[in-house]
């Protein structure tokens, strides 16, 4: 897998002196690459959509049709996601405002620690406002196999998208991806190690994700089980800032282990949608899951619990479930073996296959419910963002 801390740097400077300059600034370090240097104006966002550079910056006093300002503004309008660095003079105050696509200032002269002091500020301001944008992260996750962790992701993920987010699903179950048996994807469909890290188009999560007919995108796990071994955490991290520009909700099916890969997603994670049965060793290892996580540091409003075939009790009494995990669960789902048997043997959600029956209509909440807790309630705007 391609990966890279290296800052991709598009400069547009029509002045040949400055251009040369920087040029030479940049030549004596690595950490910030010079993919092209641009005199028109004009002719930048097509450059733009093409090299997706992490950081642009962009002489205020571009002569030409398209001037500095005016250019930084139709950067931002483009919603590459990318922040530009004005270039200017002391005499041609300009001020950092991220409204007007302006998200750094270099005023001349200025040395080469000047240069990479910004473009590394920038970059990292850029990384925090996105990040904390609407975006969410869901892990679906249990410390327990076949609880219906994989189930309730899809499910869950078609009804976020439903609910007007745009939405990926990613098979994080690395090893023994459930999703390309449950729906049937070619073995050669391409997977998350086809993804570049150290690139941020748009143009390549399309050819790798899988495009469900159900309306939502799926990245899913390495065809082999050897090859889960080439997906690092770093690799994780990037991937899920990625994505996190593109989709405004991101569910991952994950598997039972607390392995460094897991930790890695749930770090990230928003919320821990964590599934739990009435099962009496579901709950104990739920328990071990919670004092673990609280060692870690995660705040408990991180988690929600999600009670999966809420109403097959087995002998277990809903109080007590409650008091084994320290609160009331958040969400609950009931069982419709018929239903989610042959769903899952036609690799559709069952929220389209049958949207009135009570388990569709339980999902449906959960996706409410957790658009609400994000502070996320107003799908018409999500709507307008596709
Ligand atoms: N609410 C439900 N009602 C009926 N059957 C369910 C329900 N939830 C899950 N199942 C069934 O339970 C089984 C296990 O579900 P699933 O594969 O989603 O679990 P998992 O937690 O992802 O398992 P693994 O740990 O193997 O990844 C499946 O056969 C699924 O059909
Ligand atoms: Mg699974």
């Amino acid at each position: 897998m391609a990966s890279s801390d290296q800052t991709r740097l598009l400069l547009v400077e029509d002045v040949p002196q400055v251009a040369q300059y920087i040029r030479g600034l940049l030549n004596a370090q690595t950490s910030v690459k010079l993919l092209d240097v641009m005199a028109d104006g004009s002719k930048v966002l097509p450059q733009v959509q093409q090299l997706r550079p992490d950081v642009i910056l962009v002489d205020a006093l571009l002569q030409g049709r398209v001037k500095g300002l005016a250019l930084a503004e139709q950067i931002l309008a483009g919603g590459y996601g990318i922040p530009v660095i004005i270039l200017t003079v002391p005499q041609n105050p300009v001020s950092a405002d991220p409204t007007k696509g302006v998200h750094g200032v270099l005023a001349m002269p200025f040395s080469g620690f000047d240069l990479l002091n910004v473009i590394g500020a920038v970059r990292k301001d850029f990384a925090q406002l996105s990040t904390t944008g609407s975006s969410r992260i869901y892990s679906v996750f249990a410390p327990k196999g076949g609880v219906g962790k994989t189930t309730m992701a899809f499910n869950l993920a078609v009804a976020l998208g439903l609910a007007d987010q745009r939405t990926v699903l990613i098979d994080g179950s690395l090893q023994f991806g459930d999703l390309r048996a449950l729906l049937k994807v070619p073995v050669d469909a391409p997977s998350i190690l086809d993804l570049p890290t150290d690139r941020v188009a748009e143009s390549d999560l399309q050819d790798v994700l899988w495009r469900d007919p159900s309306g939502i995108d799926i990245l899913l796990a390495p065809p082999r089980v050897e090859m889960a071994e080439m997906v690092t955490s770093r690799d994780i991290d990037k991937i899920l800032s990625l994505l996190r520009r593109v989709y405004g909700a991101i569910v991952i099916d994950m598997s039972a282990a607390l392995s460094d890969i897991n930790l890695a997603f749930l770090d990230l994670s928003d919320t821990i949608v964590e599934i739990v049965t009435y099962d009496s060793t579901t709950i104990r290892n739920t328990i071990a899951v919670a004092d673990a996580f609280r060692m870690i540091g995660y705040p408990a409003s991180k988690v929600r619990y999600l009670v999966n075939r809420a109403d097959s009790l087995g002998g277990i009494d809903p109080a007590d479930l409650a008091h084994a995990l320290g609160r009331v669960p958040e969400h609950h789902v009931v069982s419709d073996g018929m239903l989610v048997v042959q769903s899952n043997n036609e690799g559709v959600p069952f929220v389209l296959a049958d949207p009135s029956a009570q388990i569709s209509q339980d999902l449906h909440r959960v996706a409410a419910d957790l658009l609400t807790a994000g502070g996320i309630v107003r799908p018409a705007a999500a709507a307008g963002r596709r």
